[in-house]
């Protein structure tokens, strides 16, 4: 039986240049949509999927995303003097249980392979997840309980994807499938922003991943790749060769809160899909077309 997935890795050391300058003081994964900072849907998913522990690897700067995950003693008594209750039950809603979160820090970001590898004491010697967290996934059942799902049917190391937009998958990380029967098919590999016309599938790697321990033996050897950071893409790649990877189209959307128009777009599905707000969103969308 597969061990249980019960830690997952956040990292969240980047630099977020896509949407400067409001990253140059916020982190990313800070920025509000609608009124939550994307982190706060993150661990509510991580939750669902029963996660126990959420591992932040943070850098410079990012501070104030330790500071979300604390009381704010002050607006709280505030709230609280004031009578309105059902903001303050709000603000509450995200704070972690006593030990339910570890911040290790990263100090330079070099690459997101590093960030996890940041990780590897606090995950010790057990299955585990990982959450890009400038990537919100709309689903009926959380997106990374979908994951452990299918981990606990294989056993094997799990990468979530979605169909890539036609014309798209240049853009992505983009998985080669041994048949594809269903939506959990096992892996032959994956390939980094393929030329058009060469992708071995329309599926992009969408920003969860359920990964084994072996994991971090490869990414200590710190090899360096695209872009010259490290990256976890390429330590997956020397796992396949030893271990099973299934790619998981999960039944979701993934929205990339990482630049301009992806987290323009999370802000409106995300406003459309609330019921007390769906209408205003509407009629203003459609008075500003
Ligand atoms: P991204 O490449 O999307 O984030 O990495 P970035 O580097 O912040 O963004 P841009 O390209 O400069 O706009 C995906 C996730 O991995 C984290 C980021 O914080 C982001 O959440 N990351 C990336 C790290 O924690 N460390 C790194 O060295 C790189």
């Amino acid at each position: 039986m597969a061990k249980p997935v019960r830690k997952a890795v956040l990292p969240v050391a980047g630099l977020g240049t896509r949407v400067l300058p409001g990253t140059k003081t916020t982190p990313k994964e800070l920025l509000n949509v609608v009124d939550r900072p994307i982190l706060s849907y993150i661990v509510e998913e991580g939750r669902a999927a029963g996660i126990e522990h959420f591992v932040f690897v943070t850098g410079r700067g990012k501070g104030a995303i330790e500071d979300y995950f604390d009381h704010h003693v002050e607006l709280e008594a505030q709230l609280e003097a004031k009578g309105k209750l059902d903001l303050l039950a709000d603000v509450r809603r995200d704070l972690p249980r006593p030990g339910e979160m570890s911040f290790v820090r990263q100090m330079s970001p070099l690459g997101l392979g590093h960030a996890v590898w940041c990780a590897r004491d606090i995950i010790g010697d057990e299955p585990f997840a990982v959450m890009l967290p400038d990537m919100l996934m709309m689903a009926g059942t959380a997106a990374l309980a979908q994951c452990v799902e299918a981990h606990n049917r294989t056993g094997s190391n799990i990468i979530a994807v979605e169909p890539a937009p036609e014309g798209e998958t240049n853009k992505y990380g983009i998985v080669a499938l041994d048949g594809r029967d269903g939506r959990l098919n096992r892996m032959t590999g994956m390939v980094e922003k393929p030329p058009l016309g060469t992708e071995p599938s329309n599926l992009f790697i969408s920003g969860r991943y359920i990964l084994q321990p072996e994991i971090f033996e490869l990414l200590a050897r710190q090899g360096k790749g695209a872009g010259g950071e490290i990256q976890l893409t390429d330590a997956m790649a020397e796992l396949m060769k030893v271990q099973p990877f299934h790619a998981l189209e999960y039944d979701g959307t993934t929205y990339d809160c990482g630049d301009k128009i992806g987290l323009l777009r999370a802000n409106v599905a995300y406003a459309l899909a609330r019921p007390e707000l769906s209408e205003a969103a509407r009629a203003v969308i459609q008075a500003l077309l």
